[in-house]
């Protein structure tokens, strides 16, 4: 079957088997960004965002992406660019394999809720898992995202 989404801001038609997912379909129409770490919906790895909101592509079927926007981190390179200096600052990322998801859901967090407080970001981001830096120095980066936020014109 084929489907039509609207892939970071522009229009594709993809060709999908019943049982693709949507990290699948992301991944062979060249978002590499977009990792797998599980498959079984545990590492937040997979995150991206459709009609705006976060979700793991590895346990969305394809077909339902026909009709949505898909947003992956390939589409938010401004965003990206300003969270990467804020976890690189922090001393947040080391072999940077969680950072494509974390960031996805970084930016949900962003818009959801823009003063989350520290308790809240662990709570939002408890689904990304990262085997390398430790979750302390990655909770001081996304808050100072967020307080980078409040003061963009
Ligand atoms: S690959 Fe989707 S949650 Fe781990
Ligand atoms: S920086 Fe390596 S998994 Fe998170």
């Amino acid at each position: 079957m084929n489907v039509t989404l609207t892939l970071n801001g522009r229009q594709v038609t993809a060709a999908v088997e019943a049982d693709d997912s949507l990290y699948t379909l992301l991944r062979a129409l060249g978002m590499h960004s977009v990792k797998c770490g599980c498959e079984t919906t545990n590492c937040g790895l997979c995150t991206v965002h459709m009609d705006g909101k976060a979700v793991l592509s590895c346990s969305v079927p394809a077909a339902r992406c026909d009709g949505h926007a898909v947003t992956t981190l390939e589409g938010m390179q401004e965003e990206a660019k300003r969270l990467g200096e804020c976890l690189a600052g922090e001393g947040a990322e080391q072999c940077g394999f969680c950072a494509p998801g974390l960031m996805m859901n970084v930016f949900a967090l962003a818009k959801e809720n823009p003063h989350a407080t520290e308790a809240e970001i662990d709570a939002y981001l408890a689904g990304n898992l990262c085997r390398c830096s430790g979750y302390v120095s990655q909770r001081r980066a996304v808050k100072r995202y967020l307080e980078s936020m409040e003061v963009q014109p």
